[in-house]
């Protein structure tokens, strides 16, 4: 009898022990998906701002070369506040997502945030030979955090533009509601993504841009489809992706209605 109430009581002192075991994994895991975000959070900030501060940088360089064109050198420094406005709008967005803040939704209009984006990237499309066809009604809105759709069309828009790159071609933007989605289409008529690339470009660190003066480096860290799908993911929204090698691709993301 005494040992049966003995190993039941030693029974009792194990499971409580266990427990307190358990608590204390559960919230050294809490700790570590914190840094985990804060991680990705950081990687986002460096690829983000440098998506910014590169045309940038091209922009003063061009403005310092003529310094006699007034206007130009106005518009370098009107691109600058611009741009480190947006800087400054994503350090924001990348410290609540570290913070394992939601960030808030907004009924926003579409068109706006695609035309925000063509002025931060500061690039001259036709000097690309790329013509941009937008055709995005005036009062399309979308339900979502204004910055982070504007940096999953920015990566894509980049992509498509490099994917055009030097020959030219056709980015068309459309967007409409269709039931109770959003669906946007990002098409151009670029290299293509090979059938056996197609199914890695969502993965971490997949890239097929190679350093042109250096070949063994690769010029792209392929982080920005990653960004975009998580995103996607938190939007509760789908990207997919069609491609045809040497045709183009086309980029179609849903997103929910409130
Ligand atoms: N529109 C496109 N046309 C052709 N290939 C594309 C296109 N979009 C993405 N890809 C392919 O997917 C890969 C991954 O894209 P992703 O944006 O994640 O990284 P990246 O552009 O290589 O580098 P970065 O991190 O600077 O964006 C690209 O390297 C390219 O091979
Ligand atoms: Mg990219």
């Amino acid at each position: 009898m005494a040992s049966t109430i003995e190993k039941r009581l030693s029974l009792h002192k194990n499971l409580a022990e266990q427990r307190l075991q358990n608590e204390a994994l559960e919230s050294q895991m809490t700790r570590l998906q914190a840094l985990a975000n804060i991680g990705t959070a950081t990687y986002m900030v460096a690829h983000e701002i440098n998506n910014l501060l590169t045309p940038l940088a091209n922009f003063a360089t061009l403005a310092l070369n003529n310094p006699d064109d007034k206007i130009l050198a106005e518009k370098a420094l009107r691109k600058a506040i611009q741009n480190c406005g947006r800087a400054s709008k994503i350090m924001e967005s990348m410290l609540a997502v570290a913070n394992g803040q939601t960030q808030e939704k907004k009924n926003t209009s579409l068109i706006v945030l695609v035309e925000d984006i063509f002025n931060c990237l500061c690039r001259d499309f036709s000097k690309d030979a790329i013509t941009v066809d937008i055709q995005i009604p005036e009062d399309l809105l979308v339900w979502a955090v204004p910055v982070q759709i504007q940096q999953v069309l920015m990566n894509l828009i980049l992509n498509a533009r490099e994917a055009m790159l030097p020959r030219g071609g056709v980015l068309t933007i459309k967007a409409e509601d269709i039931a109770d989605s959003l669906q946007i289409e990002l098409a151009d008529t670029g290299n293509g993504i090979e059938p056996t690339d197609l199914e890695k470009i969502f993965e971490p660190f997949f890239t097929t841009k190679v350093d042109k003066k250096s070949p063994s480096q690769c010029s792209g860290s392929g982080l920005g489809l990653v960004f975009v799908k998580r995103i996607i993911d938190i939007h509760g929204g789908a990207i997919s992706v069609e491609s045809t090698p040497a045709k183009g691709s086309t980029f179609k993301i849903t997103l929910p209605k409130p």
